[in-house]
């Protein structure tokens, strides 16, 4: 797919792009010509998956940034356009995952904290990136990673799917506002994807089992399942797509 999508010339930012998810998202991104920003608060993470990139046809430039804090976000923005240039492409994809248990024992901090990082960030960045897409007519591409947890309440994850169907519903929001500026905002939907992140899952012999008899692709997913689609949304490909949720769970959900 990468052979004849071109993102050259253009710039991105991918929270959380140190690894996982993020890095395949920023791998995919870099090999289609994109100068991308791959942001998180371990820097010496960030480095090693930017030297492992390195030689891709765009550069991938590492910045740390606590993304729950609006100075590190305004750094990370003003920083990307000072090395890169204005930013085209925004991937809200870093995240936490605390409070997961009976929903009556969720506190008001558990509950702060899953809005600062999983929510309040995207609403920042795009506050911070998108007003200068308009101002430049030249387009935009904004990609939430938000999780099926976001259409189907998942056992004790009161706050991870709340927050995840809150991205949604700025994703659908943001589409309408934005669109007849020429930015476009959809989100994706991953199911079970191994990574540090679910390792909790996808170790439990209980999911391994429910993913070899039921689901209709009988694997784990890969971060590289979920690159693809960041990439056709990135893109001028689909310049059609907007206020999208693509779900890609193996059919999970089904
Ligand atoms: N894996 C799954 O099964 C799955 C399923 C559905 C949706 N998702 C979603 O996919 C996205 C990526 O998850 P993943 O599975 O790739 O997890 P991961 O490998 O654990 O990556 C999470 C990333 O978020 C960054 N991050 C966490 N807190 C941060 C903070 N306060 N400030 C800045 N960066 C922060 C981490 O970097 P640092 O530690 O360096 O900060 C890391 O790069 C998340 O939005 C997650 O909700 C995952």
């Amino acid at each position: 797919m990468s052979a004849c999508i071109s993102l050259s010339s253009k710039v991105a930012i991918v929270t959380g792009g140190g690894r996982g998810i993020g890095k395949a998202i920023a791998k995919r991104l870099a090999e289609a010509g994109a100068d991308v920003v791959i942001a998180s608060r371990k820097l010496e993470n960030l480095e090693a998956t930017a030297h492992e990139l390195s030689s891709l046809p765009g550069q991938v430039v590492p910045i740390a940034c606590h993304i729950g804090r609006l100075d590190q976000l305004e750094n990370l923005v003003c920083e990307t356009e000072k090395r890169l240039g204005p930013v085209d492409i925004l991937v809200n994809n870093g995240a936490t995952n605390i409070g997961q248990g009976p929903s009556l024992d969720v506190t008001d901090e558990m509950l702060d904290k899953m809005v600062e990082i999983n929510i309040k960030a995207a609403l920042r960045l795009v506050r911070l990136t998108v007003p200068k897409m308009i101002d430049r007519k030249s387009g935009g591409s904004i990609i939430n990673i938000s999780s099926i947890a976001g259409l189907h309440p998942q056992p004790e994850g009161l706050l991870y799917s709340f927050t995840k169907a809150g991205l949604i519903m700025m994703t659908r929001s943001w589409a309408r506002e934005f669109g007849p500026h020429g930015v476009r905002v959809n989100a994706i939907a991953p199911g079970l994807i191994q990574t540090d992140f679910s390792e909790i899952l996808w170790k439990n012999e209980m999911y391994q089992q429910a993913i070899k008899t039921t689901q209709p692709i009988r694997r784990i997913g890969q971060p590289d399942d979920i690159s693809y689609a960041a990439l056709y949304l990135a893109s001028d490909e689909a310049s059609f797509v907007t206020g999208q949720v693509i779900v890609l769970d193996g059919g999970a959900i089904a």
